[in-house]
């Protein structure tokens, strides 16, 4: 693996900040991208840095104490979060997610969320607010976290079995950690909570069944997602993938199941409900099912850099201008023009020509542009 190992810094130089636009816009209303697939979702990466090397996102073998994370003076601090959420929530923004590396590493995260959970959609509704977790702080922080405005929380958590799952995440964390800071979210009502599982096959397929048996009738809905080629050090192969089919197949062959409606248009999951009642699953199938037609997603990095895709191979540097004195309506004709422009749809394209495509681009790392 390590002739795939890709210095961070690379991926920056290749990002120069935007050109703005001679002729300013309103610095609101509603965008639409080339596929005519409207912004509605922002994902804000608020550190890169994590307390987990999962196998399949932060491998030792590449994020070692070598490895150059952000220094702080290039983060973004919670003043510019918090002044570019706004203009994006001005043009149709309603949901915000918070994720890394592991968010609940940034040091006063619930002041953040505080003036988040101020902003307000241009009808005046309140923002879906939430935030993707490993949940090593849950326990700890929950109550700060719902007290300062946060809505709900999703865990990530990739098996029981404690040699499983002290495999998967590499740094021996322990199960009941995770459940303990599960149910803490529970009990403060940081829900409905969602449980991600990343599914690698040879690695936690085993584990599918089991989880399903645990979550079924609990108040947690358990989501699966296909592994993806995300990055450019998990060394991905899409043998090691298990199909969402195979996973439905699998537990609906012990606890029956049926498909049941989206929550919204362009929801990553897919849903099935017990036939007995007892709750739901999701299956997230980024690789064998891709959802680009409906993807309504902008992410942040932890520097400032807006995506636009997952698989982008470079961003669009906001906090250049953020830092060179822009006015919020500049910015937001930047916003506006790159959304726009959006013509990104890699997993549908991924998913025709498979593994050739994901060794030809050199792709940004999830821990950085967040998950
Ligand atoms: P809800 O608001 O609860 O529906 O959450 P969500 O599914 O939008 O967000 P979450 O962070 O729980 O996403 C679950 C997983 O889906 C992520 O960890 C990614 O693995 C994957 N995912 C999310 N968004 C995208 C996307 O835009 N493209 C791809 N390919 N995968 C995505
Ligand atoms: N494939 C699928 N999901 C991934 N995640 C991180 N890396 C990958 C990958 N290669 C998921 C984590 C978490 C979220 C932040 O992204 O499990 O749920
Ligand atoms: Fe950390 Fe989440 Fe990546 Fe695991 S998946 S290394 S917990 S950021
Ligand atoms: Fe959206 Fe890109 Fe993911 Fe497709 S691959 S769903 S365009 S983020």
């Amino acid at each position: 693996m390590a002739e795939r190992i890709i210095p961070l810094a690379d991926h920056r130089l290749l990002n120069t900040a935007p050109v703005v636009p001679s002729t300013l816009e309103a610095p609101n209303g509603l965008l639409s991208d080339t596929l005519a697939r409207p912004l509605q979702d922002l994902r804000i990466s608020v550190t890169d840095r994590c307390n987990f090397r999962c196998v399949y996102c932060m491998p030792k073998e590449v994020f070692d104490k070598n490895y150059a994370f952000l220094p702080h003076s290039s983060l973004l601090s919670f003043e510019e979060i918090t002044r570019i959420a706004k203009i994006f929530v001005a043009h149709g923004v309603r949901k915000i997610r918070l994720t890394g590396g592991e968010p609940l590493l940034r040091k006063n995260l619930e002041k953040l969320i505080a003036m988040l959970s101020d902003l307000k959609t241009p009808d005046g509704a309140a923002l879906d607010l939430t935030l993707t977790t490993n949940a090593s702080l849950l326990a700890r922080k929950a109550q700060a976290l719902k007290d300062a405005g946060l809505q709900r929380v999703t865990v990530s958590l990739d098996s029981l079995d404690e040699a499983t799952f002290r495999r998967m995440n590499d740094v021996d964390f322990p199960v009941a950690d995770v459940l303990r800071g599960i149910e803490e979210a529970h009990r403060v009502g940081l829900g409905p909570i969602k449980i991600n599982m990343v599914v690698k096959g040879g690695m936690n397929d085993q584990e599918i069944v089991p989880m399903a048996r645990y979550f079924k009738g609990s108040p947690f809905i358990l989501r699966f997602i296909e592994y993806m080629d995300v990055g450019a050090s998990n060394g991905w192969k899409m043998d090691e993938v298990i199909p969402s089919a195979e996973v439905v197949r699998r537990i609906g062959a012990e606890m029956p199941l049926q498909e049941i409606e989206p929550n919204y248009t362009g929801e990553t999951a897919e849903r099935w409900q017990y036939k007995d009642g007892s709750g739901e699953i999701g299956v997230i199938s980024s690789v064998t099912q891709a959802f680009c037609h409906d993807c309504t997603r902008a992410r942040l990095s932890t520097e400032g850099k807006l995506y636009t895709c997952l698989f982008a191979t470079s961003g669009h540097d906001l906090r250049a201008l953020v830092r060179a004195g822009r006015s919020d309506e500049e910015i937001s004709t930047v916003i506006a023009h790159l959304w726009r422009a959006r013509s990104d749809r890699y997993s549908e394209l991924r998913t025709a020509s498979t593994e050739g495509l994901t060794q030809a681009v050199r792709k940004v790392e999830m821990s950085y542009i967040g998950g």
